[in-house]
């Protein structure tokens, strides 16, 4: 599990990335993350330098805007899976969606058409940020029933979750069986940002249960990865919104 410091001003030492990323936009051309191959293998490289060894592709699927089939999703991870192995780079992909939150889903969860990795059979769902949808709470018991693991992306981006002060929202949703995904970057936010005191106050209770970068784009080049430790890494990709 993750080590933890508290430092006298309240924060903490942000934690190691995990050796799996649980959310990436990695998957060319399939959402707004990477355009290209070239921005994938840039997106591996930033993955790898971060001792990230296997990386779960999630892409956005929403019926209005990113419908794509799941088979779709298999057969991109599998390409990239080739680009990296003819390039010697050493990341290891699992297909994977970042579901949002909609009648469209709670569908495709009775059809069974729900990409899942690990053994505790995770599925990676958001919902808006602004507001908490109606139907959060079946999603998470039809994730339960149907033998998944309901993994709600980036917890600490939520208005609702950032307003629950006494985490009694988000402990009924655990207790569901809701578990949380927290974006990496967030860690590195300052204390003013709501988001930051988030993510280190599920990372304190040990609610941080899985981690991810949420990367969409890759800024860096080689050269300049090559030149910058982990934190400063990570501060930069904590800038994007
Ligand atoms: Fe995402």
């Amino acid at each position: 599990m993750f080590s933890l410091l508290v430092r006298r001003s309240g924060m903490i030492d942000p934690p190691q990335m995990s050796e799996t990323d649980a959310h990436c936009h990695i998957l060319p051309g399939l959402d707004d993350g990477a355009s290209c191959l070239e921005t994938s293998l840039a997106i591996a490289h930033l993955l790898t330098a971060m001792g990230v060894r296997r990386v779960v592709a999630t892409p956005h699927v929403m019926s209005d805007v990113y419908p794509t089939p799941s088979e779709k999703i298999r057969e991109a991870a599998a390409a990239l899976q080739g680009e990296f192995r003819a390039r010697g780079i050493p990341l290891e992909i699992l297909p994977a969606a970042e579901y949002y939150a909609e009648q469209a889903f709670l569908e495709r969860i009775k059809k069974g058409d729900v990409l899942f990795w690990g053994d505790e059979r995770y599925v990676l769902f958001e919902t808006p940020l602004e507001q908490e949808p109606r139907a959060l709470e079946e999603i998470v018991f039809r994730l339960r029933v149907s033998g998944y693991t309901p993994l709600l992306a980036h917890v600490e981006r939520y208005r609702f979750a950032q307003k629950d002060a006494k985490f009694e929202r988000l402990g009924h949703l655990r207790r569901l069986g809701a578990r949380f995904q927290v974006n990496h970057p967030s860690f590195h936010l300052p204390k003013t940002s709501r988001r930051g005191e988030l993510a280190r106050k599920l990372y304190i209770r040990g609610w941080a249960d899985v981690l991810g970068t949420d990367i969409h784009k890759a800024k860096m080049s080689d050269s300049e990865l090559a030149h910058r430790g982990d934190k400063r890494l990570f501060a930069r990709l904590a800038d994007r919104p």
